[in-house]
C-alpha cells in the first residue's frame, strides 16, 4: 500500500473483543480534552464510572442501547453510544473521536449512525447532554443541527456534578 493510500474508515458495532481499546481511546481523549473543563479528579472519577470494564460489558448486552467503533485502517479511533427514552427520542449518550483525528468528519459519520439508529427505531429526535464549557463539542453539534432546548445540573455523586445544555435535533 502506497503512503498516500485512501484510509479505509468504517462505523461497526463494538463488541466485547474491543473493550480494551475503547477504554484506553476514552482515557486518552478525556485526559486530553476535559482538563480545561472539569477537575482532574472528576475526571478520573467519571472515566471509572463510565468507562470501567465491567460496566462495559452490561452496557453492550443491555436492550435499547448501542456503542459503536469509527476505524481507521482498522484502528479504533472514534466511538459513541445512544440508547432509547422515553417519549420517542434517542438519546446520544457519547460521541468522541481521537485528539489526531479530529475535524475531519468522523464525528459527523458516528452522529448520523446514531440518527439512523434513532430512525431505525422511529424516534423523531436525537437528543444530548454537553457540559456548558465545552464550546468547541456545542460548536459542532450545532454545525449539526443541534439546538439548546434546556439544561441540566446532575449531581454524580464523590462530590461531583454535570451542567449541561441539553441540545435536539429531529431526525
Ligand atoms: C466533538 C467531537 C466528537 C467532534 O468530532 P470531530 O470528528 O472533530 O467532528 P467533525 O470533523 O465530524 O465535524 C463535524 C462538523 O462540526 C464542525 N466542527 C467540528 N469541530 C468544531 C469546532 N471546534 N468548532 C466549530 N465547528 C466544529 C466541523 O466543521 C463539521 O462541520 P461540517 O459537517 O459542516 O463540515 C470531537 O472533537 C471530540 O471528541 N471532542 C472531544 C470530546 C468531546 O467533547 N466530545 C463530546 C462530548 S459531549
Amino acid at each position: 500500500m502506497s503512503a498516500d493510500a485512501t484510509p479505509v474508515i468504517e462505523v461497526s458495532a463494538i463488541n466485547a473483543d474491543d473493550i480494551d481499546a475503547l477504554c484506553a481511546l476514552a482515557a486518552l481523549i478525556w485526559r486530553a480534552h476535559y482538563p480545561a473543563i472539569i477537575s482532574a479528579a472528576q475526571i478520573e472519577y467519571m472515566l471509572a464510572q463510565r468507562y470501567a470494564p465491567h460496566v462495559l460489558r452490561a452496557e453492550l448486552v443491555r436492550d435499547g442501547l448501542w456503542w459503536d467503533k469509527l476505524t481507521v485502517d482498522g484502528h479504533m479511533r472514534g466511538f459513541c453510544s445512544y440508547f432509547l427514552v422515553d417519549g420517542g427520542e434517542m438519546k446520544l449518550d457519547k460521541v468522541y473521536v481521537h485528539p489526531e483525528c479530529q475535524r475531519r468528519g468522523y464525528g459527523r459519520l458516528l452522529i448520523e449512525r446514531a440518527a439512523q439508529g434513532a430512525r431505525e427505531h422511529a424516534c423523531k429526535a436525537l437528543t444530548l447532554a454537553v457540559n456548558k464549557h465545552n464550546g468547541t463539542a456545542i460548536a459542532m453539534y450545532r454545525k449539526q443541527g443541534f439546538e439548546i432546548v434546556g439544561s441540566v445540573v446532575k449531581d454524580i455523586g464523590a462530590g461531583f456534578a454535570m451542567d449541561d445544555y441539553v441540545m435536539r435535533r429531529h431526525v
